[in-house]
């Protein structure tokens, strides 16, 4: 399709929907960077873009992560939602709605949707037999059943494949199995399950896929599939469940999967509700079989079977159109590895808030992302180079250069271009670029843009400006170069403003102009622009070396409150027990906390000096979220003395404070009374 014609086109985005079961990480911010990106460009090239999201609230696991917090699931995703609300505002993600998949929207569309398909012949049923856990009384996935590996032994091993010699089973297969939830041995149990004939939709799927909704890789992976025959899809869980109860079943709820794309109908529904009013039937407007609107699901290769063959399938038995596209993206990995927490490369959105700007990781993003689903590496390295380079070293640095002797000579640019044939590169580019960006090949737009920063800047040293300022009579010459300097730039970061909205908000109060896509390469002519100030900053090495600490003492963290949760108190045979003989060999001192001070770009971290009663100890204690230093100093605590110096970043660690409470601010270090002395040991 080509969109050359002038008539505005409507068109609703969305965004794979987060679990409402963690926090976001830079793999999500990949996908919501280049949706936004999108959704961004449609709108400054005069579209009708609407951006959905919403939080994926339903489903075992955040009912049992809820269970563990000693929450309701509802506060949980309430919670989770506020956190995942504010990591999209501070990544610049402009969504026009951000709603839950546990909403009465959804509750209603969903058995609306599963109805028709009920109606229509598309829903079965039949009683399947399932692994039971008898303590909880709850089907158990695979995945929440453990056991030996029934090929290499290993012990501890999940569901259906062996992380240590890589075999698949089935969980029936695993010798010793045990509930991952209560330890109980599983036992085998029948229940009623309903099922969407998925097969019945195979001649639909196999031309859908083919019909240019794919792009051609993601299609002929779904091939493989489609020929291999397809199965019916189980859309049914038992009670307990959190989700939404299956209309006529009592006790069965919908799988998380069936509801969780109905999620983008749902907020946008959500969004017509409080817009216009309560019941506006709009949302149709995008949905129905005629639809004139486009609709475009931005998602990650692993949920593509998800949203190009079921959620296809539903929509047409439901009698709802199909998406326009589904933008396949690969993952991301960090320094050249997959990010995990294992092996402690998992980067949170907020580790990298703390420390960078988020227009830094839009920028290096773009400039990598192309249309296909290769995986796209975050080289922190090439992060920083990239980002000094591109951003400051050549575009900021086109107006750093001449905006000054702009306003030198009164602020109004000269009426005539300095180099027609310079400008006209420009003016050949603008198509091209737009089209990168119209196919998700931002990194082709971004090298199309940044090979247009080159030629101004060498145009404008071969020019030097500044020197012509000193000679007598030049000032007309001056006064056209740097005019042309600055209407390279305006364009530019046009082009840009997808990418940097920020930056181009500040460039748009430089110049005095809002950024129009159209005009971009029409030059600015007797316009007078506000004086130049500085728009962006350098990324400084520290900043990322501060991200990676907060990476490792977020999943530090993230690891003690799992194990806290699931520790013996909860009863769970799994958590790994000690021996009486480990426990002694802690050696705990009462500790006078001498002095405690912040501690440059660590992120939770306070210095303190503790005192053992003559020995004093520097130890580096993640508790600043909830302490000043000054309501430290004098503190009595009880300290691990014979912790291991641990070399951190910003010095060597010696020894360890003790806190309890969920973290946050509701943190308290330990805090013995009475007669306790520096230097006592504490059994
Ligand atoms: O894979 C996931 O993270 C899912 N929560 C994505 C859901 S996308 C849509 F279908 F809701
Ligand atoms: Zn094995």
């Amino acid at each position: 399709m080509s969109h050359t014609d002038s008539q505005p086109r409507n068109i609703l985005v969305t965004s794979a929907l987060p679990y409402a079961n963690g926090s976001l990480h830079l793999g999500h911010i990949l996908e919501y960077i280049q949706t936004d990106i999108w959704a961004r460009f449609q709108r400054a090239r005069g579209n009708q873009c609407l951006y959905m999201c919403a939080d994926d609230a339903h489903g075992t696991a955040i009912m049992l992560k809820a269970e563990q917090l000693g929450l309701t699931p509802e506060q949980h995703i309430a919670n989770m939602q506020a956190e995942h609300e504010r990591d999209f505002a501070d990544f610049l993600i402009g969504v026009d709605n951000y709603h839950s998949t546990h909403s009465a929207e959804n509750r209603e569309l969903s058995a609306m949707i599963y109805k028709r398909l009920r109606e229509n012949g598309h829903i079965a049923s039949r009683t399947i037999t399932q692994a039971f856990d008898p303590e909880k009384e709850l089907f158990l996935a695979d995945r929440y059943i453990k056991g030996t590996c029934p090929k290499c032994k290993a012990e501890d091993q999940y569901g259906d494949n062996c992380e240590v010699c890589g075999a698949t089973y089935s969980p029936t297969e695993l010798i010793n199995p045990v509930s991952a939830i209560s330890g109980a041995t599983p036992i085998e149990k029948e229940s009623e399950h309903f099922f969407f004939t998925l097969p019945a939709f195979t001649d639909f799927l196999k031309q859908w896929t083919r019909s240019g909704t794919l792009q051609s890789e993601v299609a002929n992976k779904l091939s493989e599939w489609l020929d291999d025959g397809l199965q019916e899809w189980d859309i049914s869980r038992d009670a307990p469940y959190f989700g939404f109860e299956i209309p006529d079943a009592p006790g069965k709820y919908f799988y998380v999967w069936l509801d969780a794309p109905i999620g983008y109908m749902a907020s946008l529904k959500n969004y017509f509700d409080k817009k216009c009013d309560a019941n506006s039937q709009d949302w149709q407007e995008y949905w129905k079989k005629d639809s004139t609107a486009e609709v475009y699901h931005f998602i990650g290769k692993d949920i593509v079977n998800f949203h190009a063959l079921f959620w296809p399938a539903m929509l047409d038995s439901a009698e709802f159109r199909t998406p326009t596209k589904v933008c396949v993206h690969g993952f991301l990995t960090v320094n050249g590895k997959k990010m995990s927490k294992s092996r402690g490369t998992f980067i949170n959105a907020r580790n990298y808030l703390d420390n960078l700007n988020p227009e830094y990781l839009r920028y290096y993003f773009a400039a990598k992302l192309t249309a296909g689903v290769d995986d796209l590496d975050l080289n922190l390295e090439d992060f920083i180079a990239k980002v000094n380079s591109d951003l400051v070293g050549k575009v900021v640095n086109i107006a750093s250069r001449t905006a000054k002797f702009v306003s030198k000579s009164g602020g109004a640019l000269a009426s005539e271009l300095a180099d027609e044939a310079l400008w006209s590169q420009f003016v050949e580019a603008a198509p091209r670029i737009t089209e990168f960006f119209e196919a998700r090949e931002y990194s082709r737009a971004t090298r199309e843009i940044m090979a247009l920063a080159d030629a101004a800047n060498a145009w404008i040293a071969e020019k030097a400006p500044w020197s012509l300022a000193k000679e007598e009579g030049k000032e007309d010459e001056v006064l056209a170069i740097c005019s042309q300097g600055v209407n390279m730039f305006r364009a530019l970061i046009t082009w840009l403003a997808p990418v940097l909205p920020e930056t181009a908000k500040k460039a748009e109060e430089f110049l005095g102009v809002s950024l129009d896509w159209k005009s971009a390469t029409v030059p600015l002519a007797g316009h007078t622009i506000n004086k130049f100030k500085p728009l962006m900053q350098r990324v400084e090495k520290a900043q990322v070396e501060a991200m990676q600490e907060a990476a490792k003492e977020s999943l530090a963290q993230l690891q003690a409150e799992t194990k806290a949760a699931s520790g013996p108190l909860a009863d769970d045979p799994l958590a790994e027990q000690i021996e009486f003989d480990d426990f002694a060999k802690v050696d705990l001192r009462i500790a006078l906390i001498a002095n405690a001070e912040h501690v440059e770009g660590a992120g939770k971290l306070l210095r303190l000096t503790l005192d053992l009663g003559g020995e004093t100890r520097n130890v580096f204690a993640g508790i600043k979220s909830a302490y000043s230093p000054e309501d430290l100093i004098g503190k009595h605590t009880v300290m691990v003395a014979n912790l291991a110096p641990r070399k951190m970043r910003f010095g060597v660690s010696e020894g360890m404070v003790l806190a309890a409470g969920p973290g946050g601010k509701d943190l308290w270090i330990l805090e013995p009374h009475e007669g306790a002395q520096p230097g006592m040991r504490v059994m």
